[in-house]
């Protein structure tokens, strides 16, 4: 089957380890044996998703970094903090939401001396291949609005076509293969909304200003909780 990634099929895939039945606890537990690509070999562990697993909002960052490895929860690191004050700005309230990863294992490169640990983007193969459970936790939680984070999340969401500076900050209708099939909120609108990742933020040479346009992009989600 094509995905949105748009790949016909990969050597690597999470799908043979995903639970037949369960909810996200089940999938918790199975996704911390994945072998589905060969990320899990450095990684410390499987960075799953966290918070409210009937959460009207999801969001979808890239991959757990140095500090969530170490730590087993997305979005506990610099990204992270910036993200919550961002959240808490915009009016949505983190502890209501579901946060995830496309990717759930840590990428990184050893640096000289291999004392850091240095983030590398995952590629397609890697992002496709860890896409059964994004999948999963979707379907599970039936959120009414999906924010991705970045590049990466968007790609993992809406196929290689996505860009961020292009896409950004606007109601996109989240595409049908997110929805449940005969669930009760097949009639209701559900939206995708794309920004930066909120390391691009804390990396811009004009922190104001990505911060701002990152601001304002979560504040389109929010509105859309409104409705
Ligand atoms: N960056 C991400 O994309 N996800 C995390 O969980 C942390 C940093």
């Amino acid at each position: 089957m094509r995905t949105q990634t748009g790949e016909e099929g990969s050597a690597y895939d999470a799908g043979p380890y995903l639970p037949k039945r369960g909810g996200l606890p089940a999938h918790r537990r199975a996704a911390a044996d994945c072998r589905g690509c060969p990320l899990f070999e450095d990684a410390t562990r499987t960075v799953f998703g966290e918070g409210d697993t009937s959460a009207r909002l999801v969001l979808v960052g890239e991959q757990p970094g140095d500090q969530e490895d170490r730590q087993g929860e997305p979005f506990v690191g610099p990204a992270g903090r910036l993200l919550g004050k961002a959240l808490e700005e915009a009016g949505i309230d983190r502890s209501a939401a579901y946060v995830t990863n496309a990717v759930k294992h840590f990428k990184f490169t050893r640096s000289e001396g291999g004392k850091r640990r240095i983030h590398k983007a995952p590629d397609l193969r890697e992002l496709t291949a860890c896409r059964p459970w994004l999948l999963a936790e979707l379907h599970l939680v039936r959120p009414e609005v999906v924010v991705a984070l970045g590049a990466t999340a968007g790609k993992a969401l809406l196929g290689r076509s996505f860009r961020v500076t292009k896409d950004r900050g606007t109601l996109i209708p989240l595409p049908e293969e997110y929805d449940v099939e005969g669930g009760d909120q097949a009639e209701r609108k559900r939206w995708l909304v794309a920004t930066l990742h909120p390391s691009a933020v804390l990396r811009a040479d004009d922190r104001e200003a990505a911060y701002a346009g990152f601001l304002s992009d979560l504040r389109v989600a929010a509105r859309a909780l409104e409705r």
